[in-house]
């Protein structure tokens, strides 16, 4: 017998532990540079785009996403909920700052909340594709005089590059619902904070938040067409049955009955929905949640996955329609929440 060495023993013994270990130590190694580097160098910020999107910019400086966080940390329930979760600076915490701001780079290096939540809060983040997004080629000046090879290859790549395009309603809605629908029970029982509930994409997209301006002449803040309220209405519907899914996934205590009321009453909507117009993955989805108690405390029979994936088919499937018989449930302007500035 060799006598004991614990190098030759420990690399003799364990040499596939050792490669899957290092491996993985360098992948981990490999995502937190990508991540950082996504962080670090992603965001520009919204003088940006202010540079072009002038009215846009003015509309957002107006609304309660830039002018709620100038004076957060100063506000009484901000303080009540910041210091029941232990948390001594409300702008220098995660916890707030991932849904209060945008986080950008300073000149030191280090990730600052910039501003409140900001264009690419919803638009994502823009390093990669600020510059691509509005060149429409050689000979082109704008966007009608770019041919249509150069237009797929440029909506493509911003989308490769995490613009999110407002082609898929799914998308930039899942962005507010990310935000407006907390589900850390803790926030929600630590003072009052806003749980989410009442979020609804169409009155609440159409008020303060309402920019609309590229396609009219003279420019003009247009109201969303109908049709765009009605997808938008059914697809905010669904989004509200997988986050209230979600959030019954991680509920307890006081949040547990709120987001039961939630799903029930998302539920309900989807059944009203169904009743005014057809489409297979529709169908589906409520059929799926008539199976699902909303007042048991059991709620994973259907996954907020499994309703992610029928809720973009919806929205597929409903672009192929005409959407006029679900205009009577479109919410009334009166409705619109917040005042806008033009
Ligand atoms: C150099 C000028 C310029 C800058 C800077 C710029 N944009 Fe644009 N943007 C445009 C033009 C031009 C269009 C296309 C207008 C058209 O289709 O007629 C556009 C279109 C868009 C659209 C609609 C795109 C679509 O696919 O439907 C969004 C959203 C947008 N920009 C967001 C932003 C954001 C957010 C920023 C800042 C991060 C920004 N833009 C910066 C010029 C610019
Ligand atoms: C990055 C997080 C985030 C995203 C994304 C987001 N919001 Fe918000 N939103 C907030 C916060 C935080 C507030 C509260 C601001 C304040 O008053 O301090 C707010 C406030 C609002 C308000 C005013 C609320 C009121 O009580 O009147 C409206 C309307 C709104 N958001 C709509 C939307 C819509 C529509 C979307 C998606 C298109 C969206 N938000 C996306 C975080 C977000
Ligand atoms: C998951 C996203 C999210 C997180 C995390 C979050 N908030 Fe909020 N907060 C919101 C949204 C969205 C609103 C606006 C809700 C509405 O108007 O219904 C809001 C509203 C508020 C309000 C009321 C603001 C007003 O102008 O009326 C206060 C105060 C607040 N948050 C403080 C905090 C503090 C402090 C933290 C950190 C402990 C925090 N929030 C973490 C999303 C979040
Ligand atoms: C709360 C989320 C949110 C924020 C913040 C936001 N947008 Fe948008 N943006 C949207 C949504 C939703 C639409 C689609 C609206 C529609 O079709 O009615 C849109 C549409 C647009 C469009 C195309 C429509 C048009 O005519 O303007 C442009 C360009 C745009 N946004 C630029 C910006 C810029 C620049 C900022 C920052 C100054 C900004 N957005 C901030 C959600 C947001």
């Amino acid at each position: 017998m060799r006598p004991f060495c614990f190098q030759h023993w420990w690399f003799g013994r364990w040499p596939l532990t050792w490669a899957v270990s290092l491996s993985y130590m360098a992948f981990v190694l490999l995502l937190s540079t990508l991540e950082e580097h996504a962080n670090k160098f992603g965001v520009v910020g919204p003088q940006a785009c202010a540079e072009c999107h002038i009215d846009e910019h003015t509309v957002w400086k107006a609304s309660s996403h830039h002018e709620g966080s100038k004076t957060l940390s100063r506000s009484v329930q901000a303080k009540t909920i910041a210091s029941a979760l232990g948390i001594r600076r409300i702008k220098g915490d995660s916890r707030c700052t991932t849904c209060h701001f945008t986080m950008q780079e300073s000149g030191s290096g280090q990730l600052r909340p910039t501003t409140g939540v900001s264009c690419e809060s919803c638009h994502g983040a823009a390093q990669g594709w600020v510059a691509v997004h509005a060149d429409f080629g050689p000979e082109a000046s704008n966007a009608l005089e770019e041919n249509a090879a150069h237009r797929q290859a440029r909506l493509r790549n911003c989308e490769r590059q995490g613009m999110v395009r407002l082609s898929s309603i799914y998308d930039m809605a899942s962005n507010c619902y990310g935000c407006h629908s907390i589900d850390d029970p803790e926030i929600i029982e630590a003072g009052g904070h806003p749980s989410g509930a009442g979020f609804e994409l169409v009155s609440w997209s159409q008020g303060e938040i309402r920019h609309n301006f590229l396609h009219s002449e003279p420019r003009e803040n247009k109201e969303a067409s109908a049709d765009w309220r009605a997808l938008a209405f059914v697809v905010g519907r669904g989004l509200e049955v997988e986050y209230a899914l979600k959030a019954l996934e991680k509920a307890s205590g006081a949040s547990l009955e709120g987001a039961n009321r939630r799903l029930a009453a998302a539920v309900g909507d989807m059944v009203q929905i169904a009743q005014l117009v057809e489409t297979p993955a529709l169908k589906d989805l409520v059929t799926q949640m008539k199976g699902v108690n909303a007042q048991a405390n059991a709620p994973t029979q259907v996954s907020s996955k499994r309703v992610s994936g029928l809720v973009r088919r919806i929205e597929e499937e409903l672009r192929e329609l005409d959407l006029s018989s679900i205009f009577e449930l479109l919410p009334d302007p009166a409705d619109y929440r917040g005042s806008r500035s033009r």
